[in-house]
């Protein structure tokens, strides 16, 4: 074993970054022996250096993150600072400065993920990002390395541990979104501001790495299409109930059409009990994969939280450092499909539409004959009627999400539609 020591460089010392220290600390020999060298933590960077950091040498803590990673000495980078900038300027000065990096930054690996892997390869160094996607969940190294024979179809998963919370609470409590959202933030589920979770940004970003890797195209944050969950009501999911269903904010890749396509999309979606995602509850996150030849996968776990996200970052780091021993780079982005993101409108799955209509003859007819037109099957209608006015559930074969789109505005323009009540998309069939 080598005895001189590669030198880690920590950008962030908070949530992930403080447990990534105390695993370094308490693992070092066992991490030693796996690497085949010690690895030393160099060096520090945070916001703020007078807070007491337990396990920390003081003197490694500096607020100059850029003089830190510009030292020349360092072999590893692990930036757990978050957002664009300034992780994006240190990750790539680390690489001029003869770095490998890891990160855990999902935002900053969704938008500008083909510009950091350019300068990766430029500089002949690793660029590894397992935490950014579903914490502790091994989901992008077995889609990289294990997958890498395969043909990947569709990734299916619950990316989000928050909106995962909320809603299993509101299912299984009959709570309303706003109840379900307060109790989450209560016991630290949902931060003060979740509007990164409940609008499905962090999931979306999180589809759009996964579906880059999945289908070795190029997918950006701008192609994911993206709607949140707050507008998901108790009386969806006595809907959903009723047909067999729970709802849960999906991120769906896939390729479209004869496969010369993909779609990436983060939505709410009613799916069959019997689906494996369906029983995935709390703030637990699950990925189902199918492809080819392995058919179907699914990777369940912890996707959040301090020591979770920290042994996917450890995983990358013992994985770069030993690259680094023997003088070589991991594999790279795989971009080499090119396949072009097809718009939300050529997306074709089911749909739950709730309206609320007259109750009077022939209005189920009317209904009928605007889905027809505009090409959508029906598969099955519920009615209920009470003091002249009903409710009519329509649930629609496969059709495409502009052919539904253009049935639900005529539907608004007929005289005996009080209002649509909700559509939700049904998947996992
Ligand atoms: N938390 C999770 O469960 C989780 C899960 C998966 C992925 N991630 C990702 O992991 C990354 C870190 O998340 P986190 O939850 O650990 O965040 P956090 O608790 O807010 O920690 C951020 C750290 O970065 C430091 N920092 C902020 N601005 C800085 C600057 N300009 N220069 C140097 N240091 C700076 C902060 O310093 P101070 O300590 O002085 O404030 C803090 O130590 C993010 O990309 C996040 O998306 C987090």
């Amino acid at each position: 074993m080598r005895t001189r020591p590669l030198k880690v460089a920590l950008l962030g010392c908070g949530v992930v970054g403080s447990e990534v220290a105390r695993i370094m600390t308490t693992h070092a020999d066992d991490l030693a022996q796996r690497i085949g060298a010690p690895i030393e933590l160099a060096g520090v960077a945070v916001r703020r250096p007078s807070r007491v950091r337990e396990g920390i040498d003081p003197a490694l803590v500096t607020t100059d993150a850029t003089a830190l990673v510009k030292r020349g000495d360092i072999d590893v980078v692990v930036e757990v600072i978050g957002g664009i900038e300034p992780a994006r300027t240190l990750i790539t000065t680390a690489f001029e400065h003869g770095a490998s990096v890891v990160s855990a930054n999902k935002a900053l690996l969704a938008q500008d993920g083909a510009a950091l892997h350019a300068a990766a390869e430029q500089h002949d160094k690793d660029l590894y990002y397992e935490a950014a996607v579903a914490g502790a969940i091994p989901l992008i190294r077995p889609l990289r390395e294990s997958l890498a024979g395969d043909k990947v179809n569709r990734v299916l998963g619950i990316v989000n541990g928050t909106t995962n919370f909320i809603l299993d609470k509101m299912d299984s409590t009959g709570a309303g979104y706003q109840e379900a959202l307060d109790e989450a933030t209560a016991l630290g589920y949902a931060e003060a501001d979740p509007t990164a979770d409940v609008e499905g940004f962090d999931a979306a970003a999180k589809a759009a790495i996964l579906a880059g890797i999945a289908f070795h195209s190029r997918v950006r944050l701008d192609d994911v299409y993206r709607e949140g969950m707050t507008e998901v009501t108790a009386s969806d999911f006595a809907s959903a109930k009723n047909m067999g269903c729970t709802i849960k904010l999906l991120a769906i890749c896939e390729r479209a059409g004869d496969g010369g396509s993909v779609t990436a999309r983060v939505h709410p979606a009613m799916i069959p009990l019997t689906h494996p995602l369906a029983s995935v509850r709390g703030a637990y996150n699950a990925v189902f994969v199918e492809s080819d030849a392995s058919g179907q996968l699914m990777f369940y776990g912890p996707g959040a939280g301090g020591a979770p996200t920290a042994s996917a970052v450890l995983g990358d780091l013992v994985a770069v450092c030993r690259n680094r021993l023997s003088g070589a780079t991991g594999p790279g982005e795989s971009a080499y499909a090119a396949l072009p993101v097809s718009p939300m409108g050529d997306v074709v799955t089911r749909y739950h539409i709730s309206l609320d209509v007259a109750d009077k003859p022939g209005v189920l007819a009317q209904v009928a004959t605007v889905f027809a037109e505009h090409g959508v099957s029906i598969d099955t209608v519920r009615q209920q009627g009470k003091d002249g006015e009903a409710s009519l559930v329509v649930v629609t074969h496969r059709a495409s999400d502009a052919s539904l789109s253009g049935t639900v505005e005529a539907l608004r323009k007929l005289d005996t539609v009080r209002g649509v009540a909700s559509i939700m998309r049904v998947e996992g069939e």
